[in-house]
């Protein structure tokens, strides 16, 4: 896409971290957006901080596990804006730090229920809601959506699974959009540790799918885990840093949006290299 001023953007996981970041972002750009969030007033909030930006927003509280939800959003986003030329996919939860280590034959399945139901359902409902009206509208536009460095390395967790699923999705309807000759293309963005509210998602899960323990309730080597883990992402990048990456994957059509420290990018290379030589997995530090 080259032109965004006066263009619609639709926003999931608007009202923190990289949503919020890319949403003011955007609005700096002259786009006006549809904002959606579980979390309303958050969500007004941050719609309220844009519109003084001179754009046009919409903001919808919206659960993205929920089919019906998005799709009302969809008829929402159409009926004030008449078309959407972005589409960012980009709600997503992780249960605890603890989580990206518990082991798949231990960990809860309400931890899977809710993780894929956020961060791969809640993509493929954005995608089905939207794409369809886009494509018929004939407009240049753009697709992005949200996995992670979590994507690309390997995790017996339903977080780094999850995400797996959104890279080969994207992957998959790049080239779809592309063998049709359409006006849309696609990203797929791959954060690697960034400061936000990501391990604080337990605030919106739904009570019927349950509670992760309280980490003081885990082995050892797992509290640890979590100890460091929430530390690096104390220490990753800014928010803003990610928005930036994704708008110049926008204007630039670039597929892969890696905004990643160096050395988190370092073990992706080591896994695809260890997958070609067909050598076993990379042991973990
Ligand atoms: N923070 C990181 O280090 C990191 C790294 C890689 C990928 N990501 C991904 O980036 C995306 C954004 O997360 P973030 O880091 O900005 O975290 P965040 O918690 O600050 O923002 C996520 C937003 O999504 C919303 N949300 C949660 N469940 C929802 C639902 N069911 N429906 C609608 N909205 C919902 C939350 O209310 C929140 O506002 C996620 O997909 C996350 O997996 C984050």
């Amino acid at each position: 896409m080259k032109e965004l001023v006066d263009r619609i953007a639709v926003i999931t996981g608007a009202a923190s971290g990289i949503g919020l970041a890319t949403a003011h972002r955007l609005a700096d750009e002259g786009m006006h957006l549809a904002l959606a969030d579980i979390e309303g007033d958050g969500l007004e909030q941050a719609a309220d901080a844009i519109r003084a930006k001179g754009v046009d927003v919409l903001a919808r509280r919206t659960d993205v596990m929920s089919e019906d939800a998005v799709n009302d959003l969809a008829d929402a986003t159409f009926d004030r804006f008449g078309g959407v030329h972005v589409l960012f996919n980009n709600a997503g939860v992780a249960a605890t730090a603890a989580t990206l280590r518990t082991r798949a034959w231990e960990g809860s399945l309400a931890d899977w229920d809710w993780t894929m139901g956020v961060n791969l359902r809640g993509v493929l409902h954005g995608v089905r809601a939207f794409v369809p009206r886009m494509l018929a509208n004939g407009d240049e536009g753009h697709i992005v959506n949200t996995a992670s460095i979590a994507g690309l390395v390997s995790g017996a967790n339903p977080y780094n699974v999850s995400k797996h699923g959104v890279v080969c999705l994207t992957e998959g309807m790049y080239l779809d959009l592309a063998e049709m000759g359409s006006s849309l293309s696609a990203s797929v963005l791959c954060p690697g540790l960034i400061n936000t509210r990501i391990l604080e998602a337990e605030r919106n899960r739904p009570s019927d799918l349950g509670r992760s323990p309280d980490v003081a309730e885990l082995r050892t080597d797992l509290q640890e885990f979590a100890a460091g883990f929430e530390a690096a992402l104390k220490g990753g990048y800014e928010p803003e840093v990610v928005a930036d990456h994704v708008v110049e994957g926008i204007l630039e059509s670039r597929f892969y949006l890696f905004p990643a420290q160096p050395e988190v990018l370092g073990r992706v290379d080591d896994r695809f290299r260890r997958l070609l030589e067909r050598s076993n997995p990379t042991p973990r530090s």
